[in-house]
């Protein structure tokens, strides 16, 4: 539980507010292609206008090199904003400075003002003292409010200076994405199945060895498996694979043993996989089952592949998991009533050629139908980590899970138990 002080346990009463939002949103040729982290922050600033106050929101887009990367202005998430609320708003070229003071000093009760990013300004990242100050100079700030729960791990002058200058509190989506992240590993309704795909052991380590201890079942997908798959002795082609991260996949695995050992515990490894020499929408696909040789000399059972389907070739890399491995998840998320599931089971960004699903999303979009119900349950989901959320915006389901976090790398932190600074530097409750 979150042990801050948020927006509705503070005297807000037309305060000039600053509050840091996460706007961080993909964009392509100008346009943004996921408004859901802007969709996530207006519960906060309706509440705000609902205490009179005048808004000033700060945000940073992108990694710019400089303020001459105009690709990385906030313009265009002004005009969704506003088109969001229904409601015109004010938007700063700056973040500081004499120019936003005048725009501040003029803002009514209920008016927001959006300001520049935030990182044209190097100071930003730098957690810069002075920086934090000209930002509440300029807006003319009396209370923060912080509700960028995607940027929480950072320690930038937005996120953790600034409250170290003024009252800050958290708004609702970072007081919603605590709650139920932390309520979740703290004391999950059982069984819990957690899914971890995506590309690399490093970064969701962390994650594997908190669900190694707490949940029922951890299922592993997406490239990141291939580096387990190698550990165990299975031939893995041209597939991406972290030779260095070889002894952490031994260590995890033989950690998972002994919990296996203990109690009712189960580490699943994909079984099969769709492997291809190339990673494009045209290419030519196969099915390969290297749990086969196991059984490979029993002739008489029916459906198993040939064990010419046994071996991924050298020329072939691993993309996606195969039908058996989204079976056997999809089984167990039947027993399951609670899932956490961070990152995708494959290459699942590869477009379509005909229809919405890529050649290699067809082990994620498993997972999203027996999640969502399709075979009879469905548990509690929860879905954090950029791929797989961003996945699932793009094919408009994100409404069908219980809760969608808005975090990256801060959901994978808090995942972990980790203090998150700008949590931490908020006002205790
Ligand atoms: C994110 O998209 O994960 C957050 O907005 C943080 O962005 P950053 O990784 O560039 O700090």
């Amino acid at each position: 539980m979150l042990h801050k002080k948020t927006i509705n346990e503070f005297d807000l009463q037309d305060k000039h507010i600053l509050l840091r939002a996460d706007y961080n949103v993909p964009i392509a040729e100008g346009k943004i292609t996921s408004n859901y982290r802007i969709t996530q922050s207006i519960p906060t600033i309706r509440a705000l206008q609902g205490k009179g106050c005048k808004i000033v929101i700060c945000a940073h887009l992108g990694r710019p090199k400089s303020p001459n990367d105009k690709h990385l202005s906030l313009k265009p998430i002004a005009k969704e904003l506003s088109r969001l609320l229904g409601e015109p708003i004010l938007f700063a070229n700056d973040c500081i400075g004499q120019k936003v003071k005048e725009t501040a000093e003029k803002l009514h009760s209920r008016e927001i003002l959006l300001l520049e990013n935030l990182r044209f300004y190097p100071e930003e990242e730098a957690n810069d003292r002075k920086f934090a100050e000209q930002l509440v100079e300029s807006n003319l700030a009396e209370v923060f409010v912080q509700d960028a729960f995607g940027d929480v791990h950072r320690v930038h002058a937005s996120i953790d200076m600034v409250p170290r200058i003024i009252p800050a509190v958290a708004g609702l989506l970072l007081e919603k994405e605590y709650n139920t992240i932390t309520g979740i590993m703290e004391n999950p309704t059982r069984p819990l199945l957690a899914i971890v795909g995506g590309a690399k052991i490093a970064d969701k380590i962390d994650i594997i060895h908190k669900f190694i201890e707490i949940a029922d079942v951890v299922a592993l997908g997406g490239a990141m498996a291939n580096t387990f798959l190698l550990a165990q002795g299975v031939e893995v082609g041209e597939s991406l694979v972290d030779k260095d991260e070889l002894d952490i996949a031994n260590d995890v695995i033989n950690k998972a043993r002994e919990q296996a050992k203990k109690r009712n515990f189960i580490f699943y490894i994909p079984q099969d996989g769709v492997v291809s020499t190339k990673i494009d929408s045209k290419t030519t696909t196969r099915i390969v089952d290297w749990e086969a040789h196991v059984i490979a000399d029993i002739e008489a059972y029916p459906g198993r592949p040939k064990i010419v389907t046994s071996k991924v070739e050298k020329d072939e890399e691993i993309l996606d998991i195969g039908p058996y491995s989204g079976a056997f998840i999809s089984g167990i998320i039947q027993l399951a009533n609670t899932v956490v599931w961070n990152g995708t089971m494959g290459v699942s960004e590869v477009k379509a050629i005909h229809g919405p699903i890529g050649p290699f999303a067809h082990g994620t979009e498993a997972i999203i139908d027996a999640l969502v119900g399709k075979y009879g349950n469905r548990p509690f989901s929860l879905l954090g980590g950029g791929d797989t959320t961003g996945y699932i915006e793009q094919r408009g389901l994100t409404d069908m899970f219980n809760h969608v976090s808005t975090g990256g790398g801060s959901c994978l932190e808090l995942i972990a138990g980790k203090d998150l600074p700008g949590v931490h530097v908020l006002w205790d409750k």
